[in-house]
């Protein structure tokens, strides 16, 4: 991406977002773990760091993300909670509503949730959600790292099977801007909840038959619905009842 796009883009996220420390790069290893950095060196808070492009783009269960030039929005969102990190113990939820609900504002795409936080379009994958935290010097803070593809025509074929995109109709700038203006609630009140309605509603896997596994053992099951804190209820075939609160689950073809 030539300097002068980024600088453009950079400055009218900026200007959607003056009260935010906008930090643009056209290549970076990671926005999250830029985002480390940023706390460590600087301590700001709010800021958001974006990145063209990113060679070590990091996902949930130690995975990689994916993250070419100029096809999607990377980057991560810097915070420091008022009441602590256990006040925000939901944003892992809620993050992944306030991603649908800018993406439906501002590409007009309804994405579905996969628990805890994948965006789902026309079954296939077009944004992950990697939340992490850290505390310095008794300062906590919380990253929301958010990678939307908007096209896959760059992506190998093994990848393509499984991400989605969300077209390039849709506004990169505008919509990482909405994202930030949809999570904030729920950063600076994280007792909010209302972001639970359209959680169920738009989950892509309430009443489905699941696989997942919990300190190693592997169960299969229905998942029931989603409770107050976001934990996926699921049943086993004998009747077994459990709350998720961690790990991943895998949707299985019901015959
Ligand atoms: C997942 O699907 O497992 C989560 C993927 C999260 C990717 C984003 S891209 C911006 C931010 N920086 C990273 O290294 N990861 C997140």
């Amino acid at each position: 991406m030539p300097q002068s796009n980024l600088i453009q883009e950079a400055g009218l996220l900026q200007a959607a977002l003056p009260e935010v420390a906008v930090r643009a790069h056209a290549c970076i290893d990671s926005t999250n773990s830029e985002a480390k950095r940023v706390a460590q060196a600087e301590g700001i808070s709010p800021a958001l760091i974006f990145a063209d492009t990113q060679t070590n783009g990091r996902g949930r269960m130690g995975r990689s993300f994916f993250s070419p030039a100029q096809v999607g929005a990377y980057f991560s969102i810097l915070y420091t909670p008022e009441k602590g990190l256990a006040s925000v113990v939901s944003v892992t939820s809620a993050a992944a509503v306030a991603v649908m609900r800018a993406i439906r504002e501002t590409c007009g795409i309804q994405t579905e949730i996969k628990w805890v936080n994948d965006l789902y379009y026309e079954g296939r994958k077009v944004c992950g959600i990697l939340c992490e935290s850290l505390t310095l010097e008794g300062k906590p803070y919380v990253i929301v790292g958010i990678g939307i593809n908007l096209t896959t025509a760059d992506f190998p074929t093994e990848l393509r099977e499984k991400a989605g995109a969300l077209g390039t109709a849709c506004e990169r700038g505008k919509l990482i801007a909405a994202v930030y203006r949809a999570l904030e609630p729920y950063l600076t009140a994280p007792d909010r909840r209302d972001w639970l309605d359209d959680y169920r509603m738009h989950s892509a896997v309430i009443g489905k038959a699941v696989t997942w596994v919990q300190e190693g053992v592997t169960e299969q099951g229905i998942a029931l619905g989603i409770d107050a804190d976001g934990g996926l209820e699921v049943q086993t075939a004998d009747g077994k009842k459990q709350t998720l609160r961690t790990g991943e689950i895998t949707l299985r073809l019901q015959k």
